[in-house]
């Protein structure tokens, strides 16, 4: 995956038969090993590492759910308890599971946010950025149909109400809804159709994720600065430095994960959803997940037509639009500097924004009625003023702070370059970037 020579020369003849006919193990060197990453890398950038092992364990866990999972409208809840009381360790596969599923999204909102903060999306990562996108895109379809599959209420009216918004999309809407559904409404063929492509997408997330990292490995890895890698003293080899900080963060996390998994195994669901699928009876207030809910009210905050568009098909183009919007960003944010440290006006908007995303998020989780309603779009606007209208202006009003000529002087917090080097920090230059 990296552009650099590899310097990796195998030492057994059948490690040098072997790689001079498929040179993986040199691959794997020029990528993981000898890689030159910014030195001065923080704590943000464990989250793809952290992102990469979730993806593995949502796979592993989800493999083994789907011998004793029964994707059939009859039998589905029943196979969940099943799972949960009688096979071996199959609450704890569930709750992995499950958790995981939110894990993973925190892990992926840090990772964006991130992205966001340090400009991570600039040239030349604009094509990095935008298969961070579809990953996350990928992401939502999965863990919308994994929520589905244990058929219980808000399963049920959950998949009922995201379907039936889906019918607003001109032209093609009744297609899509009549695909989805393999029937009149929600079904037993649509639990059929969400398990099989629930059990799909992770693989083609992996694919993703595997441009993601190549298109990584072109420019290199930003940093904090956002002043890329002069020579071989702004940076440090992949391994050990990278590697055993990505393990430790790794780890971290897992104790995060496991409190949820062994304390709070259901703070992140909803009682409802223990209750079996019931067509006939509507939940008072039919929510999704948390990670869903800055998108869900921008759904339902959308309560006027606009010109030919009717109120709920605005809705449904609000909210694609609003995962649509990043794609954007390397193109509507035109400051010449890259890093939020270096941008004092542009930090404040920043830090709004997130604040936005929590407040549309603790909205979305409200009915959808009163002064909630008018803060919900209130609030939406905003989100969209943010990246249209702020993001492109902002580069040309703010005056950036100066920035340092390398990433060894930040680190130093000396203008003499070279100064203090520690042992071994020598690394290969970074051909771009
Ligand atoms: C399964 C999901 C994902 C995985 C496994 C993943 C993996 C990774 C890895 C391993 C890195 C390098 C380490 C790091 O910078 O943390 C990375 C960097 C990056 N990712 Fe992701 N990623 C995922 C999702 C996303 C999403 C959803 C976005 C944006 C929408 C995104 C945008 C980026 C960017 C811009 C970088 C470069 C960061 C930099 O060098 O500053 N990624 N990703």
């Amino acid at each position: 995956m990296s552009q650099h020579p590899t310097t990796y020369v195998p030492k057994s003849a059948f490690g040098k038969w072997f790689e001079s006919r498929l040179p993986i193990a040199g691959l794997v060197h020029s990528s993981f090993i000898a890689f030159p990453v910014p030195r001065n890398l923080n704590y943000f950038w464990t989250f793809g590492a952290i992102l990469a092992f979730m993806l593995v364990s949502q796979i592993a866990t989800g493999v083994f759910l789907a011998m004793f999972y029964t994707p059939n409208a009859s039998l589905a809840f029943q196979s969940v308890e099943h799972i949960m009381r009688d096979v071996h360790y199959g609450w704890l596969l569930r709750y992995l599971h499950a958790n995981g599923a939110s894990m993973f999204f925190v892990a992926v909102y840090i990772h964006i946010f991130r992205g966001l903060y340090y400009g991570s999306y600039k040239a030349p990562r604009e094509v990095l950025w935008i298969l961070g996108v579809i990953i996350y895109g990928l992401m939502m379809a999965t863990a919308f149909m994994g929520y589905v599959l244990p058929w219980g209420q808000m399963s049920f009216w959950g998949a009922t109400v995201i379907t039936n918004i889906l019918a607003a999309i001109p032209v093609v809407g009744d297609t899509i809804q009549s695909l989805l559904w393999g029937g009149y409404s929600v079904g037993n063929p649509t639990l059929n159709r969400f398990f099989s492509i629930h059990y799909l997408l992770p693989f083609m997330i992996v694919g993703v994720v595997a441009l993601h990292i190549w298109a990584l490995h072109v420019p290199g890895q930003n940093n904090p600065t956002g002043v890329p890698i002069k020579s071989g003293k702004d940076a440090v080899p992949f391994t050990p430095y990278a590697t055993i900080k990505d393990v430790f963060a790794t780890v971290v996390f897992l104790i995060f994960f496991a409190y949820f998994v062994f304390y709070i195994p259901n703070f992140m669901g909803h009682a409802d959803n223990y209750v079996p699928a019931n067509p006939s009876v509507t939940p008072a207030h039919i929510v999704p997940e948390w990670y869903f809910l800055p998108f869900y009210a921008i759904l339902r905050g959308i309560t006027f037509d606009i010109l030919f568009i009717n109120s709920k098909l605005g809705g449904v183009i609000a909210m694609f639009a609003a995962i649509a919007v990043l794609a954007f960003v390397p193109w509507l944010d035109t400051s010449r500097v890259r890093s939020t440290a270096y941008r004092p006006l542009y930090k404040q908007f920043f830090w709004i924004l997130v604040a936005d995303t929590i407040l549309l998020g603790w909205l979305g989780a409200k009915p959808a009625e009163g002064w909630y309603v008018i803060v919900t779009q209130v609030a939406t606007a905003y989100y969209f003023i943010h990246f249209l209208i702020i993001l492109p202006v902002l580069g040309f009003v703010e005056r950036p702070l100066p920035l340092p000529n390398s990433i060894l002087e930040s680190v130093l917090g000396t203008k003499k370059s070279g100064a203090g080097m520690p042992a071994g920090a020598n690394a290969e230059p970074q051909s771009k970037g």
